[in-house]
């Protein structure tokens, strides 16, 4: 067979650092894949004059899976002052449509062993294992319906019954490998948008997936709630924004924003990316913490190309690592260097064991 491409985006700050450390984790263990790199985000507009260049574009249709790093600039960077088609988060948005990628995984998991990295009390983060499965195609981010006018300006939050079916299908399917529950989180006693959502939700699992327990819940009461009772969860399904706001939310169960993989699937190549930003406070000082970036290639190879077992290899060798060498993130002081090294030297255990 032909050697899988994979097209990786390492995009701005932290991201060419922890991609370097995804991508030299993936040749350890999948010697058989290739790999192109191409420009993404405000390195792409400082190249280019765009954030999403009609020659990253051409490159992803030879791709059998995309490796994002993060991509935009600090609060005050020049590319915010670019009209907002032409940021770097707007080629983000572009790309994940291109991809057609409507179904946003986001594990949030306390490793057995690992509960001291949680600033919650231990037996709060203890078998943490929950899976937000966040839209990430609809919603307020894309409706054309936008506008700022003077002293006035607005977004538009629409779903279709469509658009809610294939992510909570998504969701059901998910829930059926765990534990079979799933909490869709909406707004719905102030949002028609949530009305429609909760119904078309409660209408799939009655009709298609009845050994699912379905519940629902305000997302402003998840957000106390999953941090005070993380355990309550297993699959959270919610909206665009919702799951965007969640999710850093979660990120503070295991401990860090770089601890947060992420896979992003449609019917197409996939998308898998750290949720954490370009960190512009530690960028190029060899820092950050790679582990979301190193989870997310064990979410491409388990989810993009059907390896799950070297997958399950690198998320093992990747708790090994946060035990032994934690990066300053995390309260430990290994560089994103040292940290790849104990990834690199555990799989090599593994490999040898
Ligand atoms: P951020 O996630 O970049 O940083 C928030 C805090 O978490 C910072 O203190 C940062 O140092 C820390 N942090 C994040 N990832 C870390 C890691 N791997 N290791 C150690 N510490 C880490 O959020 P922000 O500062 O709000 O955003 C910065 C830029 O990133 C903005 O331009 C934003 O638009 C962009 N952003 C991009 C993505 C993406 O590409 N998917 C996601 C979020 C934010
Ligand atoms: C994320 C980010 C993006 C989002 C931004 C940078 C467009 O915050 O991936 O979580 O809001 O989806
Ligand atoms: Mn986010």
């Amino acid at each position: 067979p032909a050697k899988k491409l994979i097209v990786t985006l390492p995009g701005d700050g932290i991201g060419p650092e922890v991609t370097a450390a995804a991508v030299a984790v993936l040749r350890e263990v999948a010697p058989e894949l290739s790999f192109e790199e191409h420009l993404l985000g405000g390195v792409a507009i400082d190249r280019t004059g765009d954030p999403f260049p009609q020659q990253t574009q051409d490159a992803l249709k030879s791709a059998d899976a995309v490796l994002l790093g993060t991509v935009g600039g600090a609060q005050n960077s020049p590319w915010n002052s670019l009209p907002r088609h032409l940021r770097p988060e707007s080629g983000l948005l572009k790309l994940r449509k291109l991809l057609g990628v409507y179904a946003n995984l986001r594990p949030v998991r306390v490793q057995p062993g690992l509960e001291h990295l949680s600033p919650l009390r231990p037996e709060l983060a203890r078998g943490v294992d929950i899976l937000i499965v966040r839209e990430l195609l609809g919603g307020i981010y894309f409706d054309a319906d936008r506008k700022i006018e003077g002293s006035a300006a607005y977004n538009t939050m629409r779903y279709t019954t469509p658009e809610v079916e294939r992510i909570a299908k998504v969701a059901f399917w998910a829930a059926e490998q765990r534990k079979g529950r799933v909490t869709s989180v909406d707004k719905a006693n102030v949002l028609e948008v949530s009305e429609l959502w909760r119904r078309d939700v409660t209408a799939l699992r009655d009709r298609d997936y009845r050994s699912i327990h379905l519940n629902h819940e305000y997302v402003d009461s998840v957000a106390m709630l999953i941090v005070s009772n993380p355990s309550r969860y297993d699959v959270i399904v919610t909206e665009n924004l919702f799951g965007d706001i969640l999710s850093d939310l979660a990120a503070v169960i295991p401990g860090s924003l770089g601890l947060m993989p992420s896979a992003s699937l449609g019917d197409g190549a996939g998308l898998f990316e750290p949720i954490h930003g370009s960190a512009p406070d530690i960028a190029g000082q060899g820092v950050a913490n790679p582990a979301a970036a190193i989870m997310s290639a064990a979410m491409l190879l388990r989810h993009g190309l059907d390896m799950p077992h070297i997958a399950a290899k690198i998320d093992g060798a990747v708790s090994q690592a946060l035990r032994e060498k934690p990066t300053r993130d995390l309260g430990g002081t290994a560089s994103t260097q040292e940290f790849t090294d104990a990834v690199l030297k555990a799989l090599d255990r593994a490999a040898v064991g």
